[in-house]
């Protein structure tokens, strides 16, 4: 019988269900929390719960705020109280990387995150199920994105049902209409909508979308190539201004479909900071800058900031960041990996989720006092640190910055000081 006490988390997350010889990783459970597991499946040489039952709830539940939770992908620890998710994290970073971290929680965790895309298919559109890549929760709200979630979900809805365009199949991978992207300033807010399909609008369609999304700023439609579960595409512009803008407090940043932007503009800030206050010098250099989310910020306090980006239309999106705010930065395109470094005083740094891999030994070759080490994968800055960066680097100090609320995953901001 799989039944028991579910005393610790998974790296991941999960709740851990040590029931005989047998461990069990629960989604949805807690530390606390009495289970009987129902039904596991296999998944990557672990055996995860499909269905339980919740003998006697953990101390640290508060109720879920949104129906959908439970199901719905987006979200594993809704269930737990806020002050409790934060203290797992902090847990969970110093498990991984043996760094103890004070932790910053998000300012809102409700009606917090700037961007959603919604998968539209022939089972409901919304997000992917838990752990079931052909499901799909069919939502009517999503409390942690946006309070007008029913009001764009009642326009894609409508949208549909008057053109008779096709939602994605997941099965079959046939469809006209794919995802619908939409994205909030939180502080402006100005709301786009990006509708991704694998087709042309005819005149009609076109006026049909520009007149139920009509209370976006800015509308786009985007063509999608391939057969891929992800809102890209090539963007057209059908309606409103090109771009949208956010504000963390003084400084503007220009938002466009293809571009990456922090998702939490509420904790955004605290991100800022945290990053300004580990930076010294006067010369900066900042690596994967997307759109210069962190060097236009650091550039208002008279810094010389230079960023590379391999993205070339993010590094025009930076560029024009920098001259919206009126401040000495400049960015260009380049791979990290073959950037010289020179002698920075600090060099910031914010990988994509594999890490620095080969551009961490470029750093320690480099005269670079300082490196600011941004990550969201405790994982993948343990292996960059170990394989390379102690070689010249040690930890001074790192803060945590909760970006995502009632998920399993933190924003570490690590100060490494040269040896
Ligand atoms: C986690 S995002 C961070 C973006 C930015 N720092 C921000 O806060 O908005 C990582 C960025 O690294 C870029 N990137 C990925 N591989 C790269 C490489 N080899 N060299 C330079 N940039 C890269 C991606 O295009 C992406 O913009």
């Amino acid at each position: 019988m799989l039944r028991g006490k579910v005393k610790t988390l998974s790296d991941d997350g999960l709740g851990v269900l040590q029931a005989g010889n047998k461990t069990v990783y629960v989604p949805f459970a807690y530390p606390g929390d009495m289970v009987r597991v129902k039904s596991t499946r296999r998944r990557f040489g672990r055996l995860i719960a499909r269905d339980f039952e919740l003998l006697e709830p953990s101390p640290l539940r508060v109720l879920p705020r949104c129906r959908h939770f439970g199901r719905c992908g987006g979200c594993l620890w809704q269930g737990l109280k806020y002050r409790a998710q934060l203290e797992l994290k902090a847990e969970l970073f110093e498990r991984i990387t043996g760094i103890r971290a004070e932790i910053k929680g998000s300012p809102r965790v409700w009606d917090f995150r700037n961007v959603s895309n919604f998968i539209v298919t022939t089972n409901g559109a919304g997000l992917k199920e838990y752990g079931n890549p052909l499901g799909v929760a069919n939502l009517s709200e999503c409390p942690i994105f946006s309070k007008k979630t029913p009001e764009y979900l009642r326009a894609l809805r409508d949208f549909l049902e008057e053109t008779r365009l096709k939602p994605w199949s997941l099965k079959r991978k046939t469809g006209d209409v794919h995802y619908l992207q939409v994205r909030e300033g939180k502080f402006t807010g100005e709301v786009m909508v990006n509708l991704i399909a694998h087709r042309r609008p005819s005149e009609e369609t076109a006026e049909a979308f520009r007149d139920y999304f009509s209370f976006a700023d800015s509308l786009y439609w985007s063509l999608k190539a391939d057969e891929g579960d992800d809102p890209r595409g090539k963007p057209l512009h059908v309606a409103g201004s090109q771009l949208i803008r956010e504000r963390i407090d003084e400084v503007v940043y220009l938002i466009h479909p293809n571009s990456f932007f922090q998702t939490n503009s509420h904790a955004l800030e605290l991100l800022l900071r945290a990053v300004e206050d580990f930076t010294d010098g006067e010369r900066v250099l900042d690596l994967y800058s997307g759109v210069g989310t962190f060097g236009v910020w650091l550039a208002r306090r008279s810094l010389t900031v230079e960023g590379v980006e391999i993205n070339p239309f993010a590094v025009e999106m930076a560029n024009k960041n920098a001259e919206l705010n009126r401040v000495n930065a400049r960015f260009r395109v380049g791979r990290a990996e073959e950037t010289p470094m020179g002698d920075y005083d600090t060099v910031i740094v914010d990988p994509p989720r594999r890490g620095l891999k080969e551009a961490g030994e470029l750093l320690v070759e480099s005269g670079a006092e300082r490196v600011v080490y941004v990550s969201c994968n405790p994982k993948a800055f343990k292996l960059d640190y170990e394989n390379h960066l102690r070689k010249a680097y040690r930890v001074e100090e790192a803060v945590l910055v909760d970006m995502f609320p009632h998920t399993p995953h933190v924003e570490a901001v690590i100060k490494l000081e040269r040896r």
